[in-house]
Parts: structure tokens; C-alpha cells; sequence
């Protein structure tokens, strides 16, 4: 751990009221998962890793091995077959407000609200003033710079507008961990380049623990304190946490950027490789 990843992990206990910086918001320990409905083939196999307080931790691997899969474990979308796994040292047993989730594409904004409205839609479904829940939107509309659009409708909004909204809202909610699914997946290279800087400005200004799963080495780069790469699937596993100690606020054109960016690439690319060999011999 660096000197960097010691101060964020106490500070963002300690605002917490943790009593121990190294305790974990997120444990997963040896889990394993299979869908009944794919022949009970197994998806994951001893899945282990943990996220420290106000850690940014992001999942890579190849396409299909199990990143979206743990997500939901996480979440509390789906249980384990085996192993365990705690959120804010409790055992998961479902979703839980502790625990917000953006998936890519997800487009659940109600049509028939206002952008402001969407966003301080856990607000209002947790009872509070009128007045309370517009002060909550308007603060995470300005957050995820939206300020201006706050009375349109989502279909007046453009996809990256939506995106935003998504975020925003998930965030108006107060969630200690964030969940992402390649949020930013479908956008526009602009838009996208736009909401990582975003993103990265509200997780070190909220000090939130983020799992962040993405496609793109140079956007987990850029975003991360570490990157956890997966082996192909069946029975996939981390391979390897590679921890990203680059200073903050992060260039693209730092020396050690291009290094660890490899490293990553060369792990993914070595996966697949196995898979397709293993493919192959499962032909022959
Ligand atoms: N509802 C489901 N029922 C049966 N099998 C599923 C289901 N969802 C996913 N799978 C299978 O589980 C495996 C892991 O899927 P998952 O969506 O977690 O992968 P992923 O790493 O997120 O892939 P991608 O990078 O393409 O998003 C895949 O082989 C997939 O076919
Ligand atoms: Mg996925």
C-alpha cells in the first residue's frame, strides 16, 4: 500500500467513525457461482478480493468471464453457491441502500418526471420534504454538471445527459459503495472523457468505495487504486491485482501510465488466449 493509499484509507475510515483503517467495506472470500439455467456450468471459483474504505476498485477481464456476475453478487442480485461475502462488514442477503448500482445502458429514468425529479426520487420515496428533496437534486445535478436542464424530461436529453442523470441519482441516494457496470460504455468518446473526469472529482470529494467494472485498461488507469484482472471463464478467478500508484489527479502522458496499461493489456491478452486454446481442444 502507498503512503497515498494510507492517508485516502484513513481519512475516509476515520469520516466514517471505522475504527480500524484497514478494515474492509467490501470482503469477498473464496465465492463461488454457477446459473442453474446454463447447465449449473460454473461462472465463478474462488473469487477473493476486498475493497478498502474509499478504495477505487476495478474489475477487467475478458468478455463473458464473470465481471457483471460478481456485480450482482455484490449487489445482492444473486447468492453465492459457495464462499462468503460482506458489504460494510455485513453478510450480503440482498440489495441494501449501503450498496448503489449504475449499469451500462440502464436506462430506468421514469419518463414522466423531470431530470430533478428522477434524482431525488430516493428522497421522496424515503418521505422527506418537498423542499429537502429538491435541494438534495439540485446539488447532484450541479455535481454531475447538469445545472440548467433540471425541468426537462429524459426524453429531452441526450444519452450522455441520461447517463448523468443515472449517476446523479444513484448518488443523491447516499450509497457508502458504488457499483458500476461500464457505465459509460455506450458514449461518445467526449462524453465519456467528460463523466471520467467527473466521476473521478466526486469519488475523491465524497470518498464513496467504488467497484468499477469497464472494457477500457486506460479508463480503469485513469480511475483506480487498483485493478483486479480476471481469468477467462468457466470457473473464472482474479488472476492478479495490479495496483495503480500514479499520482492523482492522473495524466495519461505519465511516464509509468503506458507501464501499467501494458501490464494490464498483457494479462487480458494472455487470457484470452488460453481460452481460445482451450476452445480449440474442446473441438479436436
Ligand atoms: N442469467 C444468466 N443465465 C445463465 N447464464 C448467464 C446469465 N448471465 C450470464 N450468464 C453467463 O455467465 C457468464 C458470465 O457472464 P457475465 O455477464 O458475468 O460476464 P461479463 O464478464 O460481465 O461479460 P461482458 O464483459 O461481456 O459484460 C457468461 O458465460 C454468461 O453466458
Ligand atoms: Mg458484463
Amino acid at each position: 500500500m502507498t503512503s497515498k493509499d494510507l492517508s485516502t484509507t484513513a481519512a475516509a475510515d476515520l469520516s466514517r467513525g471505522g475504527s480500524s483503517p484497514s478494515a474492509a467495506v467490501i470482503d469477498v472470500r473464496n465465492v463461488c457461482f454457477a446459473y442453474t439455467a446454463s447447465g449449473s456450468v460454473s461462472v465463478l471459483k474462488d473469487v477473493s478480493f476486498e475493497c478498502r474504505p474509499g478504495e477505487f476498485f476495478s474489475l477487467l477481464g475478458p468478455s463473458g468471464c464473470g465481471k457483471t456476475t460478481v456485480l450482482r453478487l455484490i449487489a445482492g442480485f444473486d447468492y453465492p453457491t459457495a464462499g462468503t461475502l460482506t458489504a460494510d462488514g455485513q453478510a450480503v442477503s440482498g440489495p441494501g441502500v449501503n450498496r448503489g448500482v449504475v449499469f451500462q445502458g440502464d436506462d430506468s429514468l421514469f419518463n414522466w418526471l423531470t431530470a430533478m425529479e428522477n434524482v431525488g426520487f430516493g428522497a421522496r420515496l424515503r418521505g422527506r420534504p418537498k423542499a429537502e428533496q429538491q435541494d438534495v437534486a439540485r446539488r447532484f445535478m450541479d455535481l454531475v454538471g447538469l445545472k440548467g436542464h433540471e425541468r426537462k424530461y429524459p426524453q429531452e436529453l441526450s444519452g450522455g445527459m441520461r447517463q448523468r442523470i443515472q449517476i446523479a441519482r444513484v448518488l443523491a441516494n447516499d450509497p457508502s459503495i458504488l457499483l458500476m457496470d461500464e457505465p459509460f460504455g455506450a458514449l461518445d468518446a467526449q462524453t465519456r472523457n467528460e463523466l471520467q473526469d467527473e466521476l473521478s472529482r466526486i469519488w475523491a470529494k465524497t470518498e464513496k468505495t467504488v467497484v468499477f467494472i469497464t472494457h477500457d485498461i486506460a479508463e480503469a488507469v485513469l480511475l483506480s487504486d487498483r485493478v483486479g484482472v480476471m481469468t477467462s471463464g468457466p470457473n473464472a478467478t482474479i488472476r492478479e491485482i495490479v495496483e495503480i500508484n500514479l499520482p492523482r489527479p492522473r495524466m495519461r502522458s505519465h511516464v509509468d501510465f503506458g507501464r501499467l496499461y501494458e501490464r494490464i493489456n498483457e494479462l487480458i491478452i494472455d487470457e484470452v488466449r488460453k481460452s481460445r486454446a482451450r476452445h480449440r481442444g474442446e473441438e479436436d
